[in-house]
């Protein structure tokens, strides 16, 4: 796809994998809208990404009803229209099952499963007008091997991937794509509180690695963006074939893997 021109939402815009996608698309030629709760932060991101592009920003939960409106009518009213609706606004928590609130599961299932999918259906005509229109969503390789202590994250991510593969198909020849991304650890604020390190599989990616890859799916219209390179297919692989053998290696992590993980929380 070319992106010169392209008009570009990206909840979440303001940090991390959406910021690294907005200034990627921008060097592209695509005119930019950037989403997040926090003004200070949006106002300080798109300060830097000016440098490549036209960028304007949005202060809104897309979390809420109110949030998503707040955010679609602003951005078509900057673009003048929509082309690409990047899903990417999203929030963890890690820990024990029994551990974790009520409002901490129903903030996660809100943010990261009813939030894109909400946007999405509400962005629908907008993207359609376009007819060269693409969806992406930010799920998470969590969605593809699920590990002990994020039971509701890797329910939601997962959710997210198969909502998109099937839009992907009730779409097909109509003008409107849809890719799933699945990104591995990678260094971004949402990261800072977990202490999970390569010992314990958590090698962390610079954004820009994921956003270069998104990039290349973006050129192909690819249905997928697996990140974590031939360790982690190898580790899809096994799930699918011997999941066993993941659970064995999973309980042998189990006590540093709680400890590591334990205050992991962004949301
Ligand atoms: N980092 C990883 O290791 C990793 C791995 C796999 C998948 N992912 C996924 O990648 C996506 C981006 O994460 P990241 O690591 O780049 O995190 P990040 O650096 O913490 O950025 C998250 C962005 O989302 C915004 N956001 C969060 N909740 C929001 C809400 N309710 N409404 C609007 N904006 C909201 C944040 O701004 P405000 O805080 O100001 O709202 C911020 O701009 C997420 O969907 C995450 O699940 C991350």
């Amino acid at each position: 796809m070319d992106l010169q021109g392209k008009r570009v939402l990206v909840t979440g815009g303001s940090s991390g994998i959406g910021y690294a996608i907005a200034e990627a698309m921008l060097k592209r030629g695509a005119r930019v809208v950037i989403t997040g709760r926090r003004p200070g932060a949006l106002h300080e991101a798109a300060g830097k990404l000016r440098e490549f592009g036209a960028v304007e920003t949005v202060a809104a939960d897309v979390g809420t009803e109110e949030g998503r409106k707040v955010t679609l009518a602003s951005a078509l009213k900057a673009l003048g229209g929509l082309d690409i609706l990047v899903n990417n606004a999203g929030g963890v928590r890690a820990g024990r099952l029994e551990d974790t609130s009520e409002a901490e599961i129903r903030a996660m299932i809100e943010v990261d499963l009813v939030a894109p999918i909400l946007l999405t259906r509400a962005a629908l005509p907008a993207l359609r007008l376009g007819g060269d229109s693409l969806v992406v969503n930010i799920t998470s390789g969590i969605a593809l091997v699920a590990a002990p202590f994020y039971a509701t994250y890797a329910g939601v991510k997962a959710g997210l991937a198969k909502f998109g593969e099937s839009l992907r198909r009730e779409l097909k020849g109509e003008g409107v794509h849809v890719m799933t991304v699945y990104p591995g650890a990678t260094d971004t604020p949402m990261m800072r509180s977990s202490r999970a390190g390569p010992e314990l599989g958590f090698v962390r990616e610079p954004p820009g690695a994921v956003s270069d890859a998104v990039m290349d799916g973006v050129d192909k219209l690819a249905f997928e963006v697996v990140r974590g390179g031939e360790a982690r297919a190898k580790m899809i692989a096994l799930n699918r074939e011997d999941p066993a053998a993941l659970d064995k290696r999973f309980l042998d992590l189990k006590p540093a893997l709680a400890e590591a993980v334990r205050d992991h929380s962004a949301l």
